[in-house]
Parts: C-alpha cells; structure tokens; sequence
C-alpha cells in the first residue's frame, strides 16, 4: 500500500464518521462516542501525515507551498474542534459548529486527494511512496495503541 492509499484509507473512516454525526441528535450516545472518534482520527491522522507525508513535501520546491497550506488547515480544524468542543452536547448550535467543521474537513480531505496527491506523485519515488506509505501505517498504529 503506498502513501496515497493509506492516507485515503483514513480519510475515508474521517468521511464516515462526519455523515454519522450529521445525523445525531442533542446529547445522544452516538453523538458523543462518534465525535470522541473523529477527534482522535483527526489528531493523530495529521500528526502522522505531516510527519510522514508533509515534512518530505515541505523539502521538494514542487511541493513546499502545498505542504505549507496544509499544514496551516491542520491548526485551523484544529481550532474549530476545542471551539466545537467547548459546546455543550445539547446545544442546538453544537450541529451548526458541526456543520463547519464537516465543511472544512471535506474541504481539506479534497484538496489533498485532488491536488496535493497528484504533485506529490511527481515530486516522489516510488520508493518514496512505498516506504512513506509504510511509515505513516506504523506510526498511525503506534497512536491507535497508545490511545
Ligand atoms: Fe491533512
Ligand atoms: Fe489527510
């Protein structure tokens, strides 16, 4: 599996759970188990992903300003989540701060699917996607132990 396939994979379980919470309703279970979830893909999938993905295209000119801009999402869905988080379960603005998130998630996982994929394609190896692919998958592995 290289790179591009084991970072779609994720972002696939990312895509999923986002339509799941969409459906939830107030302080319901689900809402709370399904959103304890996406919090952790999202932490530990951009740590992972800058660290094996990111910090190789930061290094290629082709790639350098995709990464930054990426990375920089990463901070921003990163604010939105303690500010989503600091929202009571119960709350009716809880699915609309839900929403943008949901919006800038979907945005980030297409962008980096539609256009970051396909100049890192260029800017790396084979090799490169092979090994980087393995990394990110060991290292993805480590935080789901861990957490
Ligand atoms: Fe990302
Ligand atoms: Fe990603």
């Amino acid at each position: 599996m290289n790179v591009f396939e084991a970072l779609r994979q994720d972002h696939e379980v990312q895509r999923d759970l986002l339509d799941r919470l969409e459906d939830t309703q107030g302080a319901e279970e689900l809402r709370k188990q399904n959103y304890a979830m996406l919090k952790d893909e999202l932490s530990q999938h951009a740590a992972a992903e800058e660290k094996c993905f990111y910090a190789q295209l930061m290094s290629v000119d082709l790639t350098q300003e995709k990464a930054r801009h990426s990375v920089a999402e990463h901070k921003d869905m990163d604010d939105l989540v303690e500010e989503l988080s600091d929202i009571e379960y119960s709350s009716p603005q809880w699915l609309q701060k839900f929403k943008e998130l949901k919006h800038m998630v979907t945005h980030h996982l297409d962008e980096e699917e539609q256009e970051v994929f396909q100049m890192a394609g260029k800017a790396l190896t084979d090799k490169q996607k092979e090994d980087l692919g393995k990394q990110y998958r060991n290292e993805m592995e480590r935080h789901r132990k861990a957490s």
